[in-house]
């Protein structure tokens, strides 16, 4: 009987103990109905405050993306382009693709001198950098086929929020000043950012209030064949672009079909191509999921090591095979099949690093063929949308149209310029991306919707250029794997391998030296300097209660809201 107390009096001593070392969950913001999660809190409030006059998760993407237009000038746009992965309460899945175009006039050496070598900068800076936008499209037809509330009530408090200012953060701040340069560079004339803005200063988007009015009063053609259309237009060919009025009145959004497939009891819906996410992330997810990366540990080397490869292996591919698919034959089923996976992972080992030297791009049978934000959301319908949009680099192209208040993206650098050659974020890519008048760029924007055991489990993507994709893989399989919070897995540490460069990047000094160090005497490259951050993830979370759980990325100025 004595024996009996000291032994519970043990076991509590311990438990206590372990109660006291374990350090608290995170938790994200919880709601019982709805949620936005966004770069901004004004865009978050924003698309809530929709949701709360009774709109769903289209109207509210509307509100969201139209503010982030406003509040978050480096990558929400009106100049852009983005995609947009949905799930309705009944299950029903789709995408919607309003990605930039190649203008009429664009040719396949655009960007090569005369002797073929890649002119610096013009792809990246600048009118010929800018892609025929696709944004105002894109949130016109979602609302068109799902919307419910009239377009006034939705882009009315965008145009207030515009008209009476945004304050400026410390991360902007940063990124203004940094820019001052190619805002020169870029413009002929000052614009509204060619000044040293500070942290807490309003900025008052005058011009974009007007834009937006117009759009509110005559829809999706005023940016395309309207006033707006012609000005745009005229400010691109005065700056050395080729963007013409028909190119505008040519440009659709396209709803296409996701990229669906099962990992454990999970089925995840991701964008299709003209974007390599759901491909690659397939790819990588696929790949990986015989190994049980649970019980190797989050971070842990093998965990690292066999992810890295699988990344190695799809980035390879996505060089390779994928481009816009009404262009050219992407061979996807083939790529994500269990065979071709099961082949491309059986020169992996878990002794030594498989150089990427040795890596090319798999054999398919086949007839020819950073910078950007995410934001999620779930409404009180059960309806949930991901959706990523981008001007590409931080303020695109960084030529900035002031008289309809907005900045030009420079989505033309996703092209590959010449295959071999990589892009910004150091992509390489071959003919299926090669150039052509109307043609969508290859991007790497991967907004993605969750499911367990058939129910929605989550929305979740990121910026970040080519390390969007394994940022969102990995952030689901802390949330999987890892039994993660939604803000807790937006929280980790994140690294990526994209093939080339040959190297595995983390984010400084957040990894084990003990892991680094045991994965370069396996033969691998650590780079914790090229990426400060990897990834600036939001998401949400069904919590089994069936709450909502949101996770902003403190890497960026991100905020929930919802109720
Ligand atoms: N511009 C980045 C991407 O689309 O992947």
């Amino acid at each position: 009987m004595k024996l009996k107390y000291i032994l519970v009096a043990f076991t509590v001593i311990i438990i206590c103990f372990s109660c006291k070392e374990k350090k608290a969950p995170v938790r994200g913001l919880v709601t019982t109905k709805a949620m936005v999660v966004s770069a901004r809190i004004e865009a978050s409030n924003i698309g809530k405050q929709i949701l709360e006059q009774g709109g769903n998760a289209f109207d509210a993407m509307m509100a969201t993306d139209l503010a982030l237009a406003v509040a978050y000038p480096y990558a929400g746009n009106l100049g852009g382009g983005g995609f947009m992965v949905y799930r309705l309460n009944n299950g029903d899945i789709g995408a919607l693709d309003y990605r930039e175009k190649a203008p009429l006039a664009a040719t396949k050496d655009m960007y090569l001198d005369s002797i073929g070598n890649v002119i610096p900068n013009l792809s990246t800076r600048g009118a010929m950098a800018v892609g025929v936008p696709g944004t105002v499209a894109g949130v016109f037809e979602a609302h068109r086929k799902f919307g419910t509330l009239p377009i006034e009530t939705i882009i009315k408090p965008v145009i207030a929020l515009a008209k009476r200012g945004v304050f400026v953060t410390k991360k902007q701040e940063i990124r203004l000043a940094e820019k001052q340069q190619d805002f020169k560079l870029a413009n002929k004339d000052s614009i509204l950012f060619t000044k040293a803005w500070k942290e807490n200063d309003s900025i008052k988007y005058v011009n974009l209030a007007k834009t937006l009015t117009r759009l509110m009063k005559n829809g999706r053609d005023e940016f395309y064949k309207g006033e707006s259309a012609k000005t745009l237009a005229q400010f691109v060919q005065n700056n050395g672009g080729i963007i013409t009025e028909e190119d505008l009145a040519n440009y659709e959004a396209k709803w296409r079909t996701p990229i669906t497939f099962n990992y454990d009891n999970l089925r995840i819906i991701s964008m299709s191509p003209p974007s390599s996410g759901g491909v690659a992330m397939a790819q990588v997810l696929k790949s990986v999921e015989e190994y049980d990366l649970d019980k190797f540990g989050h971070n842990a080397v093998k965990t690292i090591q066999v992810l890295a490869e699988a990344e190695r292996r799809a980035y390879a591919d996505r060089s390779y095979y994928l481009g816009d698919p009404d262009f050219v034959n992407v061979p996807q089923d083939k790529l994500i099949s269990d065979t071709y996976l099961e082949n491309r992972m059986a020169s992996f080992s878990f002794e030594k690093a498989t150089p990427s030297t040795e890596i090319s791009h798999g054999t398919v049978d086949i007839v020819e063929s950073d910078e950007t934000t995410h934001y999620s959301i779930i409404d009180q319908f059960g309806n949930a949308i991901a959706v990523t949009t981008t001007l590409n680099s931080g303020f695109g192209s960084k030529l900035y149209c002031q008289e309809l208040g907005f900045f030009l993206n420079n989505e033309m650098d996703d092209f590959s310029s010449k295959p071999g050659v990589p892009n910004v974020y150091g992509l390489i890519g071959a003919k299926a991306n090669a150039i052509l008048p109307e043609k969508r760029m290859l991007s790497s924007m991967t907004p993605t919707i969750v499911e367990k055991d058939g129910k929605l489990l989550m929305s979740v993507g990121t910026p970040g250029g080519s390390t969007i994709i394994t940022s969102v893989l990995q952030t689901i399989l802390n949330v999987h794997e890892f039994k993660m919070g939604m803000q807790e897995a937006v929280n980790a540490p994140r690294f990526h391998h994209q093939w080339l460069p040959d190297e595995i990047r983390m984010e400084p000094n957040r990894f084990k030296t003990e892991t680094i160090n045991t994965l370069e005497q396996k033969g691998y490259t650590i780079n914790e300097e090229r990426s400060p951050v990897i990834g600036i993830v939001d998401g949400i979370l069904v919590l089994p209660d069936g709450k909502l759980e949101g996770g902003a990325d403190s890497r960026g100025d991100d905020a929930a809201a919802g109720f």
